[in-house]
Formats: structure tokens, C-alpha cells, sequence
């Protein structure tokens, strides 16, 4: 029998050649320490926001080896406002694992790339798609989109049998053997690209797509119906106090967050779960003090986060609390801080 699909990966590599992106700041490069560092920030952030972090930690970090060498606090310090923090303290903890097992050398294939910390198996392909040509399929939200249409795959992908199958159509879809690098990190772009312009979620242009003569889901003319997934994020809401204890001379109190939880791994103002937890902590004659400040929402992937900030000014910085220390405003500005917090600190 044809293959249906043949012909699909020249279509997508010229097309990329022609109408992707090629002057992104992590392209034409086959640095694969500046490759996994881009494609680890793009996980959950936008191209446009990525540039700036992109740029500013390679400048403090030019290679894996100053990565493994650097403090967590100065990678979280980097990293902050990006969000979703594991991904800096997995980078981090990759670094030292490429340092102390590969002699700071990143392995070639995605397999064992795969086995790092904070490298899924799509991340590890792109990365040795990319850098080394390995013909490896990936399969992000945005490929799984294009990939579920053009095959005309409509079975849940919430349930991981499915999301298996995926991976099977992908990789049937790749150059074939004998692609040169160039022409996988342009496949492995251009499916990218793909998904992240033409093949959008709600109104894909087929008009203006290289693989449409070949696209199942266009050719039943509903491509908007792929991919199917049945599960929604269930999400929460958490209300929490913050205390945001500040001294004369300009210093914050601040304290490490534990690891898990909300915000692990970032220094923050005190956290508690009511009025009454926050008051506790504050001696008796300083209770006129606390000052109640305007609260606010803060948006999380799974939660919604009531944020109620207390002031309390104080003249000297003799009062301690069990954890954390006061912390000056120039240090504060260089740790990794949640987002909300760093608000609320830069507001004053
Ligand atoms: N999102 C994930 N990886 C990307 C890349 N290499 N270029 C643009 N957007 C991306």
C-alpha cells in the first residue's frame, strides 16, 4: 500500500526553510547546552518573554560547567518572574549531573538525555533532533495538535495508551533514514512552528499549510475537533496571609519556602493560612502596627491564589523570626522571589 504520508516531512522542511522562524536567539546553533537552556524556558513561556531570561542567563552562564558551579539562589534569582520554579532547580541539578557523569559534555540521543533530571522525552528529542540530527520524533501540546489532524487521530489523549499510539504516528512521520542534521533540526522546527502559528487550536489556516493535501482532519473538514481530550484541569483555590514585615532602614524579612509545596525553593515574605496564624507571630505591643493591604488574586496552573498581604514597620531589626533573616534591597532584587511577592516588594 502508498504510504499516505509520504512526502509529509519534504513538504514541512521546505516550508520551514522559507515561512518558520530562523533568527530566534537559540537557532543556528547546535550548542545543545543553548538549545536544552531555550527549550526548558518555552515548556510554559511564551517566545517574547523567553528572549530577555534567554539572553541575561547566558550571559551569567555561558555553559553547562558555570551552570553546575553557580548557587541555587542565583539560578532562582535568574529564573525569577518565569515561573513554574522546578524547572530551574531540575536545570541546575542537570548541569551538575552532565558535569559529574559526562564530563560536562551533553549526551547525544534522546534516550539518554531523557534519563536527566527535568528532560522529558519530547525536550530530549528536540535537543538531539536538533544538535546532533537524531531521527527522533517530539511530541509537545503543539505538535500533539498537529500531529492528532493530520492523522486523523481522535481518541483521548488523556489516557496514556492514547498519548503511546501518538508517539508511534509522529515517528512515522519523520525524515527518513539518511536526513542529514540540518534537515531534522529544520523538521523538528518546523512541527513546531506548525503548531505554534498555522495549526492553531481554534482557527487553524489551512489555506496556508504545506501538509494540508495530506491533512485527514482537514480533509473531513472539522480540524477543529482535533486533538480530543476529555480530562479538565480541575482547579483549587487557596487563600494565604503574608506578612511583609519591612524595617526603617529598607530591609525585608524573608524566608526560604519549603520544598514541595507553593513556591518551593523561593525566598518569600512569611506565609500563613489565616489572620489569626499571621497575628500569632507578631508580639503583642506591634499588633496596632500590622497594617492590612489591598488583596489580590494570584493565578496558578491548578490554583487560585487569595493573596492578603499584612504590613508591619518596624524601626530596628531586633525582632527575629524562627527561619529566615532580614534581607537588604539590593540582595532582594537578585533572589529568586514569586512573582506576587516581588510585586509587592518593588511597590514600595
Ligand atoms: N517552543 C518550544 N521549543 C521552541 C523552539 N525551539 N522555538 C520556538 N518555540 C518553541
Amino acid at each position: 500500500m502508498p504510504d499516505p504520508f509520504e512526502g509529509f516531512a519534504d513538504q514541512l522542511v521546505a516550508w520551514q526553510k522559507q515561512h518558520g522562524r530562523n533568527d530566534l536567539p537559540w537557532q543556528n546553533t547546535r550548542d545543545p547546552y543553548k538549545v536544552w537552556l531555550s527549550e526548558i524556558m518555552l515548556q510554559q513561556t511564551q517566545v517574547a518573554t523567553v528572549k530577555g531570561y534567554f539572553a541575561r542567563f547566558l550571559a551569567r552562564f555561558p555553559d553547562v560547567a558555570s551552570l553546575a558551579n553557580g548557587t541555587q539562589d542565583e539560578v532562582m534569582g535568574l529564573w525569577s518572574g518565569l515561573g513554574y520554579y522546578s524547572r530551574a532547580r531540575n536545570l541546575h541539578l542537570c548541569a551538575k549531573q552532565i558535569l559529574a557523569l559526562y564530563e560536562g559534555k551533553f549526551p547525544s540521543d534522546a534516550q539518554t538525555l531523557e534519563a536527566l533530571p527535568g528532560i522529558g522525552r519530547s525536550t530530549a528529542s528536540a535537543i538531539s533532533s536538533i544538535c546532533f540530527g537524531e531521527r527522533v520524533a517530539i511530541l509537545d501540546a503543539n505538535v500533539k495538535r498537529v500531529v492528532a489532524r493530520v492523522r486523523g487521530f481522535d481518541k483521548d489523549l488523556a489516557l496514556s495508551a492514547n498519548e503511546k499510539i501518538m508517539w508511534q504516528l509522529a515517528t512515522e512521520l519523520i525524515p527518513a533514514k539518511g536526513a542529514t542534521q540540518e534537515t531534522m533540526a529544520r523538521y523538528t522546527q518546523g512541527m513546531m512552528d506548525l503548531g505554534a502559528g498555522v495549526c492553531s487550536p481554534k482557527k487553524p489556516q489551512c489555506l496556508l499549510c504545506p501538509v494540508a493535501p495530506m491533512c485527514i482532519a482537514r480533509d473531513g473538514g472539522d480540524p477543529q475537533r482535533y486533538p480530543v481530550r476529555t480530562r479538565k484541569l480541575k482547579r483549587s483555590s487557596q487563600s494565604l496571609w503574608l506578612l511583609e514585615a519591612r524595617c526603617s532602614n529598607g530591609d525585608v524579612w524573608l524566608s526560604k519556602r519549603p520544598v514541595p509545596g507553593v513556591w518551593a525553593g523561593l525566598h518569600c515574605l512569611p506565609l500563613f493560612d489565616s489572620e489569626e496564624a499571621l497575628r500569632a507571630v507578631v508580639p503583642q505591643h506591634l499588633q496596632n502596627s500590622l497594617v492590612c493591604q489591598a488583596p489580590f488574586v494570584h493565578v496558578l496552573t491548578h490554583k487560585d491564589l487569595h493573596l492578603h498581604p499584612w504590613r508591619l514597620e518596624l524601626d530596628d531589626p531586633q525582632l527575629q523570626w524562627s527561619k529566615g533573616r532580614w534581607v537588604g534591597g539590593d540582595e532582594w532584587l537578585a533572589l529568586g522571589l514569586p512573582a506576587p511577592v516581588r510585586k509587592l516588594l518593588e511597590r514600595d
